[in-house]
């Protein structure tokens, strides 16, 4: 009788001990505090372009009205995990982020941490932002301010009960993500390197064009060799040598400024949003993604 006492209570304790180490372990920690003075001050100037290169109005930007910088919020992003729906950043103090210090969308877009720390889901593209320059943070946040407030919330994610629990995205994060590396190579030619910044990080194009594993991270074998819409119709091209290797650099340029492409065709779908933004960036920088896309490895597009 006392073993078995013994026994239940140890067995207690160390369910116990298990479950305040996965309490721990699961824990949304801030990269940076407000005290921190690792974060530079910011310029709205330059920090347009960064929201333009890093894409975040094709998300953000109220549904069903034309001004891509009224952030709103309220779109729906559909995936195999439910409906997520995009919130309102918008410098409003009630619906947007309008009481946010530059600290809080620094720990946002590079550690994926609320606030109220708690981690977002990578439905919100940061384990690509999380390679972000502080600098282009600052900057970001300082272009935000200068935008328009909007008033109204997004209605909450549609999940399954499973994948409501905000704790449970530690798990995907401790298996997936690397808070502050991006999936750049860089060569040390400096129209490369830019190109890698702005292809993995800001552009975060990786996102659309690869294939994910069940658990919605991206199959590094696949990495820009093409896969499945995310949002669930169609496929999204290979953009390795396999899939273009046929298009020089000055074609993937023009195609970056116009939406024409070399056999003829114009680009369509999601890509629209994305070629209204490359198109709006300086020439320089349409090049330097036009070279990194080049440099890629060439993968065989998966099997659909
Ligand atoms: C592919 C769509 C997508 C893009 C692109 C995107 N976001 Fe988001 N963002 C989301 C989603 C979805 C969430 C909600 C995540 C959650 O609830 O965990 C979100 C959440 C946020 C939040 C947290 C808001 C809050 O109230 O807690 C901020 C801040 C944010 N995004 C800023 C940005 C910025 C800045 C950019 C551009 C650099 C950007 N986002 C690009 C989809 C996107
Ligand atoms: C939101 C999803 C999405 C993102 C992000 C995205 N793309 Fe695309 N891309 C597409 C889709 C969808 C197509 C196919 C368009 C069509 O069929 O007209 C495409 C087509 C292309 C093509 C033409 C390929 C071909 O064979 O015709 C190139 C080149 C390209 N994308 C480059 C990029 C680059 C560079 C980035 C990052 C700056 C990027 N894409 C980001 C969805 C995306």
């Amino acid at each position: 009788m006392e073993l078995r006492r013994t026994l239940i209570g140890g067995a207690g304790l160390v369910l116990a001990a298990g479950l305040s180490t996965l309490w721990v372990l699961s824990d949304a920690t801030p990269r940076f505090n407000a005290e921190d003075n690792r974060i530079p001050a910011g310029d709205a100037a330059r920090g347009k372009l960064v929201f333009i290169a890093a894409d975040c109005a094709s998300c953000h930007a109220r549904p069903g009205q034309p001004d891509r910088l009224r952030l709103g919020g309220g779109l729906s992003l559909a995936s195999p995990f439910g409906t997520f729906r995009v919130p309102n950043i918008s410098p409003d103090p009630v619906d947007g982020i309008g009481t946010w210090s530059v600290t809080d969308l620094a720990n946002a877009l590079i550690a994926g941490v609320s606030p109220e720390h708690k981690h977002y889901y990578p439905a919100f593209p940061y384990p690509s932002y999380t390679g972000m320059a502080l600098q282009d943070v600052a900057d970001l946040y300082a272009y935000l301010r200068t935008l328009p407030p909007v008033a109204g919330r997004a209605p909450p994610h549609d999940l399954p009960l499973i994948f409501r629990y905000r704790r449970m995205i530690a798990g995907w994060k401790w298996l997936f993500f690397r808070e502050g590396r991006s999936a750049a190579s860089l060569t040390g030619e400096p129209v490369h390197d830019r190109g890698a910044y702005l292809v993995e990080v800001l552009g975060h194009c990786a996102d659309c064009h690869s294939t994910r594993n069940v658990l919605g991270a991206i199959k590094p074998k696949t990495r820009f060799a093409g896969g499945p819409d995310p949002e669930g119709t169609g496929f999204v091209p290979n953009i390795t040598p396999d899939g273009i290797g046929d298009w020089s650099e000055d074609d993937i340029v023009r195609a970056l400024t116009t939406g024409d492409t070399p056999n003829h065709g114009r680009l369509g779908s999601s890509m629209t949003d994305v070629v209204a933004n490359t198109a709006s960036l300086p020439e320089s920088d349409r090049r330097a993604i036009a070279r990194y896309i080049k440099s890629l490895p060439a993968r065989p597009t998966p099997k659909p």
